[in-house]
């Protein structure tokens, strides 16, 4: 493999060597941290180009999001949310053209390019409490929330228990266009989720004060240790890809 040519820095490739299991779908949550907004908006712009070509070519790229922190007050932080759909996927897209010379070429040859490596989460997937809405696609500004919450020992088990109707609700509520829940390969004790709502309106005024919500809220609250919340914006790729189109 040609890990050493990615230009993505060392984490990246160490994270790959490790993240996959076989047939498993491979997810990536990436933060990029770059040195200046023009940089920023290029990088974006250049993963935006390659999303075209993951919508249409490849099939077995499920998501491929590029959305920026919430509010103004960063303007040099960008992420990206990936999915494949199993390892041999995610090869086969690292060794694409467009990847090789619109990306890593690109990253590799500016020098600077980031205040600090990249840091690369995988997530595991589980499969039975993900969705996205085709409504996802045609949201104007989705209000996007990716959350790490850690636990007390044994905690995990019982969230995602509760979870799981949480998730059977939320499918039903208009306004939420996506939820995925994910453990973490690293810590055991740890969950991640990204959902997505049609406005910070709809998550504070009609999601979080569904019956199901506060009722898992009162039910897991007490054994939550920490709570990191990131709020985000959508600004290029895809987290739908459906018979229509990527959005
Ligand atoms: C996820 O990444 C970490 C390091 O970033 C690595 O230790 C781990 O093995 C990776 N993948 C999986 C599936 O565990
Ligand atoms: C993205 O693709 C468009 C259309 O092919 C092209 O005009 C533009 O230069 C590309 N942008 C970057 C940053 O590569
Ligand atoms: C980015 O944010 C910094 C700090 O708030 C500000 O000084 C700078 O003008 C902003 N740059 C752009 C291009 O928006
Ligand atoms: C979903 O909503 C419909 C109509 O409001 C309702 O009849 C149904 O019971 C709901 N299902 C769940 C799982 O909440």
């Amino acid at each position: 493999m040609r890990f050493s040519s990615l230009g993505l820095l060392i984490p990246l490739a160490s994270c790959i060597d490790h993240a996959l299991a076989a047939g498993a779908p491979v997810f990536f949550f990436t933060q990029f941290p770059t040195s200046t907004t023009a940089l920023r908006d290029e990088l974006i712009s250049r993963m935006h180009n390659i999303s075209h070509f993951s919508c249409t070519d490849e099939p077995g790229v499920s998501k491929y999001a590029l959305v920026i922190p919430r509010g103004g007050g960063d303007n040099l932080t960008a992420y990206s949310i990936e999915q494949y759909d199993d390892d041999a996927t995610f090869y086969k897209h690292l060794g694409a053209e467009i990847v090789s010379t619109s990306l890593f070429g690109w990253t590799t040859s500016i020098p600077n390019i980031w205040t600090k490596d990249p840091a690369v989460q995988n997530f595991t997937v589980i499969d039975s409490m993900n969705f996205v809405k085709p409504e996802f696609a045609k949201a104007a500004d989705p209000y996007i929330v990716v959350e790490g919450l850690t636990y007390m020992s044994g905690g995990v088990h019982h969230v995602i228990e509760h979870l799981e109707e949480a998730v059977v609700a939320s499918r039903n509520e208009s306004g939420t266009l996506a939820f995925g829940l994910y453990t973490d390969p690293v810590n055991k004790d740890k969950l991640w989720t990204l959902a997505a709502y049609e406005s910070e309106d709809y998550l504070t005024n009609v999601h979080n004060k569904s019956p199901t919500a506060r009722e898992v809220d009162e039910h897991t609250r007490g054994m939550r240790s920490s709570r990191q919340t990131i709020l985000l914006q959508k600004r290029g790729g895809f987290l739908y890809k459906g018979a229509a189109g990527c959005g």
